[in-house]
């Protein structure tokens, strides 16, 4: 009998959890950085930086799938004829088998169309628009919310998954995860009440609070201003607003992603991963273009390509940076919901509290609170509990909802 699946002897699964760990801190930090280190019109296009994400993942994800088809065709017929340079040994002919030609033979592009065009493909669309509007969300909330609140109250995304999991796909909880989640939701609110009533503070190290027409609106003072434009003015509501429907959106779409990926049509196995995640990509295309091209502050009268190169013109390293952090966090996902699941996906991303934490302390001289500490403490024992093995089990899903 196979084994789970491993790389370097270890568990795709614990690898893929403890990477996706470290992307999920790195990407917070990144994502906040590039948003924050320029003036507001010089910032690069949150849609474009979606949109290079989505095309990048799908270009990744096509040629994985394509690999895994032509070693499954080689491993089932013969390979395809190979084209060599006149004077190549044999050798070298069935040594080079594997490269590229390969992979372009008709019958496996065939192979990949009929497997990414299959009859269900149109499933995807859900979670590729749901993606596409969290991936925006999350720039309007890094931009607006300092690292460490973006990560603790973006943890509210176990409770929307467990919400989802249980109306969805009719998981059942047991009352200790339920008792988790309400601790999730207080230690969130605990993090939320200190960053929104902060004092103003005179040090230069610590965010201020400047009111303006009623509105207390948080500064971003971070040392190296050479480097960084420490008057970038963040709106803590928006940002929270904005976190919140990612939440909400995140929980929906990774139900949906694991419900489409686990779930088999029939007799037949479900697709391979990779032509899941082609599949979400493809998707995701148009719904990351709509925002670039019907932008009302976009240029105009340079049509519609014209448009897209443009909203290219403010990246920098930074966003490049992002982007890649980002693409890199969306495979690792995907490894992780398919080995494991969204719920211990959860217990990955809130471990990356404790190390976008310490990094922003660090980095950006974030002061630590009392409340701080207690609020993320509150969520970290609660992402615990909620995974805690010594709890009894939950029933098994009992059936799951027809999508
Ligand atoms: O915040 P959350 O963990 O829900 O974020 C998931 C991220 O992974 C999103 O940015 C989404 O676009 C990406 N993803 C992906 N491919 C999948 C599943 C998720 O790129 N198959």
């Amino acid at each position: 009998r196979e084994g789970p699946p491993t790389l370097w002897g270890i568990e795709l699964k614990w690898i893929s959890l403890v990477t996706l760990a470290l992307q999920n801190a790195f990407l917070t930090i990144i994502m906040h950085y590039s948003r924050i280190s320029t003036s507001p019109n010089k910032t690069y296009s949150a849609a474009s930086a979606v949109l290079l994400n989505e095309l990048l993942k799908g270009s990744i994800s096509v040629v994985i799938a394509l690999k895994r088809i032509d070693n499954e065709m080689n491993a089932t017929s013969a390979p395809p004829p190979v084209y060599y340079e006149k004077g190549d040994s044999k050798d070298h002919a069935r040594r080079s088998s594997y490269k590229l030609p390969s992979l372009l033979h008709p019958s496996r592009l065939t192979a990949l169309s009929t497997a990414l065009f299959s009859p269900d493909c149109y499933k995807l669309s859900v979670p590729a628009i749901l993606y596409v509007i969290q991936n925006n969300l999350q720039y309007i909330a890094a931009s607006n919310l300092d690292v460490a609140t973006f990560q603790v109250t973006y943890q509210m995304k176990i409770l929307t998954t467990a919400f989802f999991s249980v109306i969805l796909l009719r998981k059942r909880l047991s009352r200790a995860k339920w008792a988790a989640l309400v601790m999730l939701a207080i230690g969130v609110g605990i993090v939320q009440i200190q960053s929104s009533s902060a004092p103003a503070s005179s040090t230069q190290s610590a965010p201020s609070i400047k009111a303006n027409h009623g509105e207390h609106q948080l500064r971003s003072q971070i040392p190296g201003e050479s480097i960084m434009n420490s008057e970038r003015v963040m709106h803590p509501l928006q940002g929270f607003l904005a976190v919140t429907l990612a939440c909400l959106t995140s929980g929906l779409a990774g139900v949906y992603f694991e419900f489409i990926l686990k779930s088999s049509s029939g007799s037949s196995p479900p697709p391979d991963l990779w032509i899941r995640n082609t599949q979400l990509s493809l998707f995701s295309l148009i719904p990351a273009l709509v925002p670039i091209v019907v932008s009302p502050s976009g240029p105009a009268g340079v049509g519609y390509i014209g448009r897209i190169m443009m909203s290219f013109s403010n990246f920098n390293g930074w966003a490049v940076g992002t982007v890649l952090t980002q693409t890199l966090g969306g495979l690792i996902t995907a490894l992780v919901i398919r080995y494991s699941d969204n719920i211990m996906k959860g217990f990955a991303t809130s471990l990356s509290i404790i190390i976008s934490f310490l990094a922003s302390v660090a980095l950006f001289s974030y002061p630590i609170t009392l409340s701080f500490v207690v609020g993320a403490s509150i969520v970290l024992g609660a992402t615990y509990l909620y995974n805690s093995p010594s709890l009894p089990q939950s029933p098994p899903t009992r059936t799951a909802v027809a999508v």
